[in-house]
Protein backbone atom coordinates (compact mmCIF):
# COMPACT_ATOMS: atom_id res chain seq x y z
CA UNK A 1 0.00 0.00 0.00
CA UNK A 2 1.41 3.37 -1.01
CA UNK A 3 1.42 6.38 1.55
CA UNK A 4 -1.27 8.09 -0.45
CA UNK A 5 -3.99 4.98 0.31
CA UNK A 6 -2.37 4.16 3.63
CA UNK A 7 -3.28 8.08 4.39
CA UNK A 8 -7.01 7.48 2.05
CA UNK A 9 -7.49 3.82 4.27
CA UNK A 10 -6.78 5.29 7.21
CA UNK A 11 -9.33 8.51 6.94
CA UNK A 12 -11.89 6.12 5.95
CA UNK A 13 -11.25 3.99 9.25
CA UNK A 14 -11.92 6.60 11.22
CA UNK A 15 -14.27 8.41 9.28
CA UNK A 16 -16.23 4.67 9.81
CA UNK A 17 -15.13 4.93 13.33
CA UNK A 18 -16.78 8.24 13.82
CA UNK A 19 -19.97 7.64 11.66
CA UNK A 20 -20.01 4.46 14.27
CA UNK A 21 -19.88 6.03 17.67
CA UNK A 22 -22.03 9.15 16.15
CA UNK A 23 -24.60 6.62 15.43
CA UNK A 24 -24.08 4.94 18.99
CA UNK A 25 -24.19 7.99 20.73
CA UNK A 26 -27.70 8.76 18.88
CA UNK A 27 -29.17 5.53 19.63
CA UNK A 28 -27.76 5.99 23.33
CA UNK A 29 -29.75 9.49 23.80
CA UNK A 30 -32.83 8.26 21.91
CA UNK A 31 -32.79 4.84 24.11
CA UNK A 32 -32.48 6.90 27.00
CA UNK A 33 -34.75 9.69 26.16
CA UNK A 34 -37.53 7.23 25.07
CA UNK A 35 -36.87 4.88 28.29
CA UNK A 36 -35.91 6.66 31.48
CA UNK A 37 -38.44 8.35 34.08
CA UNK A 38 -38.91 10.78 35.18
CA UNK A 39 -38.09 11.92 32.02
CA UNK A 40 -34.95 13.99 31.89
CA UNK A 41 -32.88 16.61 30.27
CA UNK A 42 -29.67 15.70 28.76
CA UNK A 43 -27.32 17.98 28.19
CA UNK A 44 -24.18 16.66 27.16
CA UNK A 45 -20.95 18.73 25.95
CA UNK A 46 -20.30 18.83 22.16
CA UNK A 47 -23.31 16.14 21.66
CA UNK A 48 -24.53 17.16 18.67
CA UNK A 49 -28.44 16.14 19.15
CA UNK A 50 -30.03 17.78 22.16
CA UNK A 51 -32.89 15.50 23.51
CA UNK A 52 -33.65 18.01 26.32
CA UNK A 53 -36.90 18.58 26.36
CA UNK A 54 -40.35 19.86 27.97
CA UNK A 55 -42.13 17.09 29.95
CA UNK A 56 -44.83 18.48 31.75
CA UNK A 57 -47.11 20.99 33.08
CA UNK A 58 -46.97 20.22 36.60
CA UNK A 59 -51.04 19.74 36.60
CA UNK A 60 -50.61 15.70 37.07
CA UNK A 61 -47.72 14.89 39.10
CA UNK A 62 -46.11 11.57 39.19
CA UNK A 63 -44.59 9.45 42.38
CA UNK A 64 -42.80 6.33 42.75
CA UNK A 65 -45.15 4.12 44.19
CA UNK A 66 -42.68 2.11 46.02
CA UNK A 67 -43.79 -0.80 47.59
CA UNK A 68 -45.71 -2.87 44.39
CA UNK A 69 -44.23 -5.58 43.15
CA UNK A 70 -42.62 -4.90 39.48
CA UNK A 71 -40.63 -6.69 36.98
CA UNK A 72 -37.48 -5.74 35.53
CA UNK A 73 -39.22 -3.79 32.79
CA UNK A 74 -41.51 -2.10 34.39
CA UNK A 75 -42.10 0.79 37.59
CA UNK A 76 -45.13 1.88 39.09
CA UNK A 77 -46.30 5.47 39.80
CA UNK A 78 -48.92 7.41 41.26
CA UNK A 79 -50.30 10.31 39.23
CA UNK A 80 -52.08 12.49 41.77
CA UNK A 81 -53.77 16.06 40.37
CA UNK A 82 -55.36 18.21 42.98
CA UNK A 83 -57.65 20.47 42.14
CA UNK A 84 -60.29 22.79 44.64
CA UNK A 85 -58.21 20.88 47.07
CA UNK A 86 -59.95 17.20 45.66
CA UNK A 87 -57.10 14.86 45.24
CA UNK A 88 -57.48 12.59 41.70
CA UNK A 89 -55.43 9.42 41.25
CA UNK A 90 -54.66 6.74 38.96
CA UNK A 91 -51.75 4.18 39.55
CA UNK A 92 -49.61 4.14 36.16
CA UNK A 93 -47.14 1.58 34.94
CA UNK A 94 -44.19 3.02 33.29
CA UNK A 95 -41.87 0.83 30.68
CA UNK A 96 -38.14 1.70 31.93
CA UNK A 97 -36.65 -1.32 29.69
CA UNK A 98 -34.54 -0.66 26.77
CA UNK A 99 -36.52 -0.86 23.45
CA UNK A 100 -34.98 -3.12 21.07
CA UNK A 101 -34.20 -1.01 17.48
CA UNK A 102 -37.47 -3.22 15.61
CA UNK A 103 -39.66 -1.64 18.48
CA UNK A 104 -38.16 1.80 18.12
CA UNK A 105 -38.34 1.97 14.36
CA UNK A 106 -41.53 -0.16 13.64
CA UNK A 107 -44.90 1.03 14.31
CA UNK A 108 -45.05 4.10 15.59
CA UNK A 109 -43.51 4.42 19.06
CA UNK A 110 -44.12 7.99 20.18
CA UNK A 111 -45.84 7.21 22.73
CA UNK A 112 -43.36 5.03 24.24
CA UNK A 113 -42.44 8.34 26.23
CA UNK A 114 -45.38 7.45 28.77
CA UNK A 115 -47.59 10.94 29.08
CA UNK A 116 -47.00 13.39 26.70
CA UNK A 117 -47.41 17.39 28.10
CA UNK A 118 -50.97 17.39 25.92
CA UNK A 119 -52.53 13.93 27.42
CA UNK A 120 -51.44 15.75 30.77
CA UNK A 121 -53.53 18.73 29.85
CA UNK A 122 -56.16 16.74 28.32
CA UNK A 123 -56.67 14.73 31.52
CA UNK A 124 -56.57 17.95 33.69
CA UNK A 125 -59.25 19.70 31.29
CA UNK A 126 -61.68 16.54 31.49
CA UNK A 127 -61.61 16.24 35.50
CA UNK A 128 -61.77 20.09 35.48
CA UNK A 129 -64.73 19.60 33.15
CA UNK A 130 -66.58 16.30 33.90
CA UNK A 131 -69.81 16.75 32.79
CA UNK A 132 -68.36 16.57 29.34
CA UNK A 133 -68.18 12.70 29.41
CA UNK A 134 -70.73 11.98 32.14
CA UNK A 135 -73.02 9.56 31.14
CA UNK A 136 -70.95 9.47 27.72
CA UNK A 137 -69.61 6.17 25.27
CA UNK A 138 -66.01 8.09 25.41
CA UNK A 139 -63.61 6.41 23.14
CA UNK A 140 -59.67 7.72 23.31
CA UNK A 141 -57.59 7.16 20.02
CA UNK A 142 -53.77 7.43 20.01
CA UNK A 143 -53.67 7.17 23.94
CA UNK A 144 -49.83 6.07 24.13
CA UNK A 145 -48.29 4.47 27.18
CA UNK A 146 -50.98 5.71 29.73
CA UNK A 147 -54.03 7.20 27.90
CA UNK A 148 -54.25 9.09 31.16
CA UNK A 149 -57.14 11.57 30.42
CA UNK A 150 -59.13 8.31 29.43
CA UNK A 151 -57.90 6.19 33.22
CA UNK A 152 -58.64 9.60 35.03
CA UNK A 153 -62.22 9.74 32.90
CA UNK A 154 -63.03 6.28 33.96
CA UNK A 155 -62.05 6.68 37.13
CA UNK A 156 -63.72 10.16 38.07
CA UNK A 157 -66.26 11.13 35.47
CA UNK A 158 -69.11 8.54 35.43
CA UNK A 159 -69.17 8.14 31.63
CA UNK A 160 -71.33 5.48 30.16
CA UNK A 161 -68.32 3.25 28.60
CA UNK A 162 -64.56 3.49 28.12
CA UNK A 163 -62.22 2.15 25.39
CA UNK A 164 -58.63 2.75 25.22
CA UNK A 165 -56.65 2.11 22.46
CA UNK A 166 -53.77 2.90 20.37
CA UNK A 167 -51.67 1.56 17.19
CA UNK A 168 -49.50 -0.16 19.26
CA UNK A 169 -49.89 -3.04 20.63
CA UNK A 170 -46.65 -2.74 23.68
CA UNK A 171 -48.43 0.76 24.52
CA UNK A 172 -52.22 -1.03 24.75
CA UNK A 173 -50.69 -3.85 26.50
CA UNK A 174 -49.71 -0.98 29.11
CA UNK A 175 -53.11 0.46 29.20
CA UNK A 176 -54.55 -2.76 29.81
CA UNK A 177 -52.13 -3.30 32.95
CA UNK A 178 -53.10 0.15 34.18
CA UNK A 179 -56.53 -0.29 33.67
CA UNK A 180 -56.38 -4.03 35.93
CA UNK A 181 -54.23 -2.20 38.26
CA UNK A 182 -56.80 0.22 39.07
CA UNK A 183 -59.97 -1.95 39.29
CA UNK A 184 -61.31 -0.88 35.70
CA UNK A 185 -61.52 -4.15 33.80
CA UNK A 186 -65.22 -4.05 34.09
CA UNK A 187 -66.27 -1.57 32.51
CA UNK A 188 -63.03 0.08 30.77
CA UNK A 189 -62.17 -1.89 27.18
CA UNK A 190 -58.93 -1.64 25.52
CA UNK A 191 -57.45 -2.47 21.85
CA UNK A 192 -54.73 -1.83 19.57
CA UNK A 193 -57.01 0.53 16.69
CA UNK A 194 -54.53 1.63 13.67
CA UNK A 195 -56.48 4.54 11.79
CA UNK A 196 -55.32 3.62 8.68
CA UNK A 197 -56.95 0.37 9.17
CA UNK A 198 -59.79 1.82 10.74
CA UNK A 199 -60.62 4.72 8.20
CA UNK A 200 -60.52 1.61 5.14
CA UNK A 201 -63.17 -0.17 7.02
CA UNK A 202 -65.06 2.79 8.02
CA UNK A 203 -64.72 3.68 3.73
CA UNK A 204 -65.98 0.56 2.73
CA UNK A 205 -69.06 0.10 4.87
CA UNK A 206 -70.21 4.28 4.64
CA UNK A 207 -72.31 3.76 1.81
CA UNK A 208 -74.04 0.95 3.59
CA UNK A 209 -76.84 1.77 5.93
CA UNK A 210 -74.87 0.92 8.93
CA UNK A 211 -71.28 2.30 9.87
CA UNK A 212 -69.50 -0.40 11.53
CA UNK A 213 -66.13 -0.20 13.39
CA UNK A 214 -63.37 -1.76 13.81
CA UNK A 215 -61.33 -2.63 17.24
CA UNK A 216 -58.48 -5.59 17.64
CA UNK A 217 -58.41 -6.48 20.92
CA UNK A 218 -55.10 -8.12 20.81
CA UNK A 219 -53.21 -10.94 18.81
CA UNK A 220 -55.29 -12.48 16.14
CA UNK A 221 -58.14 -11.20 17.87
CA UNK A 222 -60.16 -8.69 16.42
CA UNK A 223 -63.98 -7.80 15.58
CA UNK A 224 -66.62 -5.42 14.09
CA UNK A 225 -68.80 -3.51 16.44
CA UNK A 226 -71.46 -1.16 15.45
CA UNK A 227 -71.01 1.37 18.47
CA UNK A 228 -70.75 4.56 18.04
CA UNK A 229 -69.34 7.10 20.74
CA UNK A 230 -70.32 10.68 22.04
CA UNK A 231 -66.99 11.86 22.94
CA UNK A 232 -63.91 11.14 21.16
CA UNK A 233 -60.44 11.78 23.07
CA UNK A 234 -57.15 11.93 21.37
CA UNK A 235 -53.98 13.87 22.79
CA UNK A 236 -50.48 15.13 20.59
CA UNK A 237 -51.81 13.25 17.27
CA UNK A 238 -52.42 15.98 14.54
CA UNK A 239 -48.51 15.74 13.73
CA UNK A 240 -48.46 12.27 11.27
CA UNK A 241 -48.94 13.68 7.97
CA UNK A 242 -49.10 10.52 6.34
CA UNK A 243 -52.50 9.53 8.28
CA UNK A 244 -53.80 12.95 8.58
CA UNK A 245 -57.03 11.57 6.61
CA UNK A 246 -57.18 7.99 8.24
CA UNK A 247 -57.27 10.12 11.66
CA UNK A 248 -60.07 12.50 10.45
CA UNK A 249 -62.33 9.97 8.85
CA UNK A 250 -61.81 7.21 11.88
CA UNK A 251 -63.28 9.85 14.45
CA UNK A 252 -65.99 10.76 11.52
CA UNK A 253 -66.69 7.58 11.19
CA UNK A 254 -67.23 6.70 14.99
CA UNK A 255 -68.51 9.87 16.39
CA UNK A 256 -72.07 10.03 16.77
CA UNK A 257 -73.91 12.90 15.11
CA UNK A 258 -74.44 14.68 18.49
CA UNK A 259 -70.78 13.82 19.55
CA UNK A 260 -68.02 15.61 19.91
CA UNK A 261 -64.13 15.05 19.54
CA UNK A 262 -62.03 16.62 21.91
CA UNK A 263 -58.07 17.12 20.70
CA UNK A 264 -55.24 18.60 21.85
CA UNK A 265 -51.89 19.17 20.77
CA UNK A 266 -49.41 21.55 20.02
CA UNK A 267 -49.58 23.44 16.90
CA UNK A 268 -46.26 22.11 15.59
CA UNK A 269 -45.42 23.85 12.30
CA UNK A 270 -48.09 23.89 10.09
CA UNK A 271 -49.82 19.94 11.23
CA UNK A 272 -52.43 21.49 13.69
CA UNK A 273 -53.83 23.58 11.05
CA UNK A 274 -53.71 20.90 8.32
CA UNK A 275 -55.33 18.49 10.58
CA UNK A 276 -58.47 20.92 11.41
CA UNK A 277 -58.78 21.85 7.27
CA UNK A 278 -59.42 18.03 6.59
CA UNK A 279 -61.18 17.88 9.45
CA UNK A 280 -63.52 20.94 8.16
CA UNK A 281 -63.07 19.74 4.56
CA UNK A 282 -64.76 16.06 5.58
CA UNK A 283 -67.64 17.30 7.59
CA UNK A 284 -66.89 18.96 10.86
CA UNK A 285 -67.22 22.28 12.89
CA UNK A 286 -63.91 22.73 14.35
CA UNK A 287 -63.44 25.51 17.27
CA UNK A 288 -59.87 26.05 18.18
CA UNK A 289 -59.37 27.40 21.86
CA UNK A 290 -55.99 28.61 23.21
CA UNK A 291 -57.39 29.93 26.61
CA UNK A 292 -59.66 26.83 27.82
CA UNK A 293 -58.17 26.82 31.45
CA UNK A 294 -56.70 29.44 33.24
CA UNK A 295 -54.09 27.46 35.40
CA UNK A 296 -52.76 25.91 32.56
CA UNK A 297 -52.55 29.18 30.66
CA UNK A 298 -50.86 31.01 33.62
CA UNK A 299 -47.95 27.93 33.72
CA UNK A 300 -47.70 28.56 30.27
CA UNK A 301 -46.58 32.27 30.79
CA UNK A 302 -44.31 30.88 33.60
CA UNK A 303 -42.84 28.58 30.70
CA UNK A 304 -42.19 31.68 28.38
CA UNK A 305 -40.16 33.30 30.55
CA UNK A 306 -36.14 32.98 30.09
CA UNK A 307 -34.54 29.48 31.96
CA UNK A 308 -37.13 27.21 30.40
CA UNK A 309 -36.62 25.37 27.70
CA UNK A 310 -40.25 25.32 26.26
CA UNK A 311 -41.26 26.57 22.56
CA UNK A 312 -45.19 27.20 22.46
CA UNK A 313 -44.98 25.75 18.63
CA UNK A 314 -44.07 22.46 19.91
CA UNK A 315 -44.92 22.09 23.33
CA UNK A 316 -48.48 24.14 24.29
CA UNK A 317 -51.69 22.02 23.89
CA UNK A 318 -54.37 24.05 21.90
CA UNK A 319 -57.99 22.41 22.52
CA UNK A 320 -59.43 21.31 19.18
CA UNK A 321 -63.39 20.78 19.18
CA UNK A 322 -64.89 18.66 16.19
CA UNK A 323 -68.50 18.62 15.42
CA UNK A 324 -70.33 17.07 12.74
CA UNK A 325 -72.04 19.40 10.74
CA UNK A 326 -73.83 16.75 8.88
CA UNK A 327 -73.55 13.50 7.19
CA UNK A 328 -71.47 13.27 3.74
CA UNK A 329 -69.61 10.96 2.31
CA UNK A 330 -66.07 9.71 3.15
CA UNK A 331 -62.61 11.35 1.45
C1 LIG B 1 -47.11 11.72 20.52
S1 LIG B 1 -47.81 10.18 20.94
C2 LIG B 1 -49.09 10.69 22.03
C3 LIG B 1 -49.44 9.62 23.00
C4 LIG B 1 -50.40 10.04 24.09
N1 LIG B 1 -51.63 10.56 23.53
C5 LIG B 1 -49.76 11.10 24.97
O1 LIG B 1 -49.94 12.31 24.66
O2 LIG B 1 -49.09 10.74 25.95
C6 LIG B 1 -48.72 9.70 19.49
C7 LIG B 1 -49.43 8.36 19.62
O3 LIG B 1 -50.09 8.09 18.40
C8 LIG B 1 -49.95 6.70 18.10
N2 LIG B 1 -50.04 6.55 16.65
C9 LIG B 1 -49.22 7.08 15.72
N3 LIG B 1 -49.61 6.73 14.48
C10 LIG B 1 -50.73 5.97 14.65
C11 LIG B 1 -51.62 5.33 13.74
N4 LIG B 1 -51.42 5.40 12.43
N5 LIG B 1 -52.67 4.65 14.25
C12 LIG B 1 -52.87 4.60 15.58
N6 LIG B 1 -52.06 5.18 16.50
C13 LIG B 1 -51.00 5.86 16.03
C14 LIG B 1 -48.58 6.33 18.63
O4 LIG B 1 -48.45 4.94 18.86
C15 LIG B 1 -48.49 7.18 19.88
O5 LIG B 1 -48.95 6.48 21.01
Amino acid sequence: MNLKSSITSRKSESDTKQKTSMAQRRWRLLAHALTRSPEPSIDIENEEISVRRFTSFGLVEPTLLENVPTDSESSWYKYSCVLENELFIAEVRRICKTFTANELIGFNNTGNVCVWPSEECLAYYLLKNQHICRNKKVLELGGGMSCLAGIFVAKYCEPASVTLTDGNITSVDNVRCIVARNSMEEFVKCGVVQWARAATALRQTANGSRVKTWISHGGDESHRTEELYDVILSADCLFFDDVRLDLVETIYGWLNDDGIALMMAPRRGTTFQKFSEAAVKRGFFARHTERYDAKVWSRHLELLQPGHEYSIDLHYPILLELTKQRKTSPI
